[in-house]
């Protein structure tokens, strides 16, 4: 778990986590639209949000992905920052998602939460290199990117569904295995329940 500011923690998802999580998401159920597959019904129930935290221990088990939330003292969650299609081989590279709730927007959370997990994907991982991909018009996603030293590498046409059309996006990454460990204490806590298996196995 690790401490984000006064009030948020970013921790792993585990079971249990689906009432919360749907609460979360239906929230902020406008909010999320333009940037995120059209969702079923069934994506807000706690029933639906429990099947996909179960699946996201399993597949943190497996080290295929590690999905986290921002959760406030009180247990609310906020936010997300996930670690998905973890690649080893010749890649060693991982795709970076994230977003925060409507009502914390702009106090630095985002930034926040995209440097732990990054610094979590370099110094505990030891991946190689972290890929984001933002529409064209998200400034804020893009903010947080450039902030967090994300190099821009151009436009992918027609790369994801979000909002129900194939959409352009512009690829960012930041390769993390020529960067120097920063002093232990920037990061506050012990390292998620999880672990990724493969460590260190197969690279070459
Ligand atoms: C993108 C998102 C996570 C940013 O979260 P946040 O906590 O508000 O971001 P921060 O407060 O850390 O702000 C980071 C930077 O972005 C800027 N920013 C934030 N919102 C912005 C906006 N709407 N327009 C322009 N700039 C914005 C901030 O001013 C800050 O700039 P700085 O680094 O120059 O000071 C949030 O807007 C969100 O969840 N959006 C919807 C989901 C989404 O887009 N996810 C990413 C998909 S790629």
């Amino acid at each position: 778990m690790f401490q984000l500011d006064a009030e948020h923690v970013l921790r792993p998802v585990r079971s249990g986590d689906g009432a919360a999580l749907a609460s979360a998401y239906r929230a902020n159920r406008e909010h999320l639209a333009p940037w995120e597959p059209i969702r079923d019904e069934d994506f807000f129930t706690a029933e639906w949000q429990e099947h996909h935290a179960r699946e996201c221990e399993a597949e943190a088990d497996a080290g295929r992905s590690l999905r986290f939330v921002i959760e406030a003292a009180d247990g609310e969650i906020r936010g997300r920052a996930n670690l998905n299609n973890i690649v080893r081989g010749a890649f060693w590279s991982t795709d970076l998602g994230y977003w925060v709730g409507a009502g914390q927007l702009r106090r630095g959370l985002g930034s926040r939460a995209v440097a732990t997990i990054v610094q979590y994907a370099r110094d505990d991982l030891g991946l190689h290199r972290i890929q984001a991909a933002t529409l064209l018009h998200n400034h804020a996603s893009q903010r947080v990117l450039t902030g967090n030293g994300f190099e821009r590498i151009g436009i992918a046409p027609r790369y994801l569904r979000i909002a129900g059309h194939w959409q352009d996006h512009v690829l960012f990454q930041r390769i993390l295995d020529d960067e120097k460990a920063p002093p232990a204490s920037t990061l506050l806590g012990p390292t998620p329940r999880t672990s990724v298996k493969g460590r260190g196995g197969d690279r070459g």
